[in-house]
Formats: C-alpha cells, structure tokens, sequence
C-alpha cells in the first residue's frame, strides 16, 4: 500500500473550493429518474446523458472529481473519448462506485446490508486499468421505532472497512458512505444520535481492519429531521448539529468530508454547507465539502429530456448547481446567488 500516494489524492479530492459530483446512479435507479423525467430508458440514454454532463464547458472549475458507475466508466463520449479520460482532460480525478447496492438484510426487518465484496479485489484491479483512481462503497441506515439495530450497524460498519482496506490496497482512494436515510417522521436530536452511532461503528471497524484515515474520505449524510417531523429545523441548527457530531466521530486524520444530499434540494443542501462552512471557518480540522448527486443534477435532467436541443440549457443549470455548491463550500452562498 502506497500511503502517501493514496493521501496526495484524497487530499487532491478536497483541495480548493471544489468537490465531487457523483454520476454513479446504478442501473435500476438512472432508468428511475429517466422516466420520471419523461425520457426512454436505454443505455444510449444513460450514455448521452452523461455524455452530457461530463462535456459540460467549465466543470472543471468546480469539480475535483467525479464517481462513475460500470456501465459509464466502460463507455465513450460522442466523439469517442473514454469517459474517464474526457474527465481527466479537464482535470476531474474519475472514481468508481464499486458496491453492488443494498438488499434486504436476513433476520434485520427493514434494514439493508451492502453486497459486493466477492470478487472485489478483481474488480478493483480492472477499474484501476480503466483509470479511475478512487471508489466509493454505500451503506445505508434506517431510523424507525426499532431500527438501527446493533446487528445492522455493526455488519454495514464491518463491509465498509473491509471495501476500504481492499481499495487502499489496490491504490483506490476509498470513499466511506454511510448514509442515514432522510425518510420517516424522527427528529434532527434522533437524527444526531443515530449518525454519531453509525460513524462509531465505522470508525471502529476502519481501524481493526488497519484502513489509512489519511487515505480515505468520508462521505455522510448531514443531522437534518425526518422528512416527515412535524418540526423542520433551521439551516442554522441543521448546521450546528451537524458539525457538532462529526468532531465527536471523526478522526482528525481524515483529509475531506463530502456530504450526500440524500434528497435535500439544491438550495437547501447549499444553504446548510454554506452555513457549516461559515459558522466553524478555522475550527475544523478537515475540509468540509460536496459530493451531491441530485442536488447537483435534477434541475439539468428535468432541462435535458433526452433532446439534443436541450443539451446548453442543460449544461447551464447543472454548472449553476455545481458553482452554488463551490460557494456553499466557501462559506459564501445565499439565495441571492439562485438568480445570477
Ligand atoms: P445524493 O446526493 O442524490 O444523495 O446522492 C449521493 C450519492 O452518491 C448516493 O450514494
């Protein structure tokens, strides 16, 4: 394992104001978004969609990288240029998303547990071929009245080390996912209580299985309430919360955090970031930064609707979305913003 290689990059991944753009939808949930969206779901959509985003004129200024899923990182854009090398053209590290999504966990009712570790390490050698050169795993976590149980923490907590310890062993920056799902009625306290278990468990288990916290990134979701609490908080508190329990649970040595949206609007996930990164300026000790797939793309997707005509009007919304989130990283973003 080439530690200080794989630190250059996570921290290459973090630097400035820029961050990530996950374009990793799996098949089943891109065909989602495409019909929702009004537009067939082919592989010639999902490619010119992409091809789409990746060709969209000054990304770059806004993007460190960008996370692939297998079907994309496989194929070419229009003119005939691999996706991650037209990435790597306007100096967006390409990443993978390596996990084959969460299914039902056994004897765990409601819950999910991550599949994808066999034949990992063989995977993860041909995505290095392909040139991606970081990964992204996702665990997800439910709040009910009985869940998160022990059992389902600790087992999500367990494969996200073990894809983690594969990954830096490869020389694929790992990206550690544990998302705590936005969906039911509990409260921001609720919220808080359950992120700072999940983060525990996956602290814990990255350093039983000897995972480089200066090699990896962690990408979580932030406090926010249920969906459905009666009590919606403010960006303010959304962003005290949030912050508070990442320096309770998070090492010092980890170079970046990059939050999801995790179905938060563009705006609000801007506005909560932007609020973070203002309110703790110079009192965190890793970069706090974006790695937003909705947030950054549903407006360009509703734009897009698979017509070539459409592609500038497209292109110009998702890099609006991508410089409101620059700001938000920089502490300076504002409604104001929305309009220019
Ligand atoms: P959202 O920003 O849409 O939550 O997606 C981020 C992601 O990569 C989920 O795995």
């Amino acid at each position: 394992m080439d530690v200080q290689q794989l630190s250059e990059t996570a921290k290459a991944l973090v630097a400035g104001d820029k961050g990530l753009l996950a374009m990793d939808e799996s098949t089943p949930t891109a065909n989602k978004r495409l019909a929702a969206a009004g537009i067939p779901q082919t592989e010639e959509s999902r490619r010119a969609y992409r091809d789409m985003i990746v060709t969209s004129a000054g990304l770059g200024d806004c993007l460190n990288g960008a996370i692939l899923v297998d079907e994309t990182i496989r194929q070419q854009t229009r003119s005939g240029v691999p996706f991650a090398k037209a990435l790597e053209k306007v100096s967006i590290i390409p990443g993978i998303k390596v996990d084959a999504g969460a299914k039902p966990m056994a004897a765990h009712p409601d819950e999910k547990l991550t599949q994808g570790l066999d034949g990992l390490r063989e995977r993860l050698g041909e995505y290095v071929k392909l040139g991606a050169r970081f990964a992204k795993w996702r665990a997800v976590i439910t709040i009910d009245d009985r869940t998160p149980s022990r059992g389902c923490l600790e087992a999500n907590a367990l494969i996200l080390a073990l894809y983690a310890a594969l990954c830096q062993e490869a020389g694929l920056v790992p990206i550690v996912e544990p998302e705590v799902l936005m969906d039911g009625g509990h409260t921001l306290e609720r919220c808080a209580e359950t992120t700072a278990r999940t983060l525990h468990a996956v602290f814990h288990h990255l350093a039983e299985q000897r995972v480089s916290l200066e090699g990896m990134l962690l990408k979580p979701n932030m406090v926010v309430p249920g969906k459905k609490c009666q009590q919606q908080n403010s960006d303010e508190e959304i962003a005290d919360a949030t912050v508070h329990c990442l320096l309770r649970t998070v090492p010092a040595a980890v170079p970046g955090i990059v939050f999801l949206s995790g179905g938060q609007t563009g705006e609000q996930a801007c506005a909560r970031l932007s609020a973070m990164n203002s309110r703790f300026k110079g009192r965190m000790p890793w970069a706090l930064s974006f790695s937003f797939a909705r947030a950054i793309q549903q407006p360009a997707m509703d734009i897009w609707h698979g017509e070539d005509a459409k592609v500038p009007a497209a292109q110009k919304a998702l890099l609006h979305r991508a410089k409101c989130s620059v700001a938000a990283r920089r502490g300076l973003y504002t409604p104001a913003i929305e309009k220019q």
